[in-house]
């Protein structure tokens, strides 16, 4: 089985790139395979052309998509998993990972006549400076969770899954106490990435 890690951060030093090393060494450790966009590191183009504004909005299937586009659906079409692993930026994915679904999320792949694998999981890690009772009090925990499993990742995958690592900035104490046991949550999400949910 295949897991198709999405990585988003602009730092290596950061707790979100040790969730990506975790997370990878449990699917190794479970004997399956990873394929990694680190979006970043790729300099993945953000923005959407006109041509391909003009595409999506006519909902035309119409062939011609970018070479990095069609790279990555390729990706996700040869994998048994999709994963994404950031950090909350604005409530949200950073703006690298929008522009992602904003480009690879394409009319004819991802919604319309569909051409998009349906993934056996998909499963997001992402870290937040807040506490969840923070972001539960303001209901921004479940807006997060619901523009990524209700919507970006609908009727895309068999098994969704939304997991935070909370009060994880470097102001806040939790960051040092939580590090090992986040890290070892992650490394058990990645070795437990195809067993059935209990
Ligand atoms: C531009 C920016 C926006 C952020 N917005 C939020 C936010 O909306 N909610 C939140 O809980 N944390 C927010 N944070 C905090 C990050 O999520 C937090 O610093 C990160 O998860 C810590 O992990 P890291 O060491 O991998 O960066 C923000 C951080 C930055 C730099």
């Amino acid at each position: 089985m295949k897991a198709f890690v999405v990585y988003c951060h602009p730092s290596e030093d950061s707790f979100t790139r040790h969730v990506r090393d975790s997370f990878i060494k449990g699917v190794v450790d479970s004997g399956n395979e990873y394929e990694l966009s680190d979006l970043y590191k790729m300099n993945f183009q953000t923005d959407m052309t006109e041509k391909e504004y003009l595409r999506d909005s006519n909902y035309r299937t119409t062939p011609g998509l970018a070479e990095d586009v069609l790279a990555e659906q390729r990706k996700i079409n040869s994998s048994d998993a999709i994963v994404f692993i950031y950090p909350v930026f604005w409530t949200d994915v950073p703006a690298k990972l929008k522009g992602w679904f904003d480009r690879v999320w394409t009319y004819g792949f991802a919604y319309g006549e569909k051409s998009m694998k349906l993934l056996q999981k998909g499963l997001v890690l992402c870290t937040t400076g807040h506490t969840k009772s923070e972001l539960k009090k303001y209901k921004l925990l479940e807006s997060m969770e619901k523009v990524m499993l209700g919507d970006r990742l609908f009727k895309k995958v068999h098994d969704a899954e939304f997991i935070v690592f909370d009060g994880m900035t470097k102001a806040c104490d939790l960051r040092e106490k939580n590090w090992n046991k986040n890290l070892e949550t992650a490394y058990q999400k990645g070795k437990n990435l195809f067993a059935p949910r209990s």
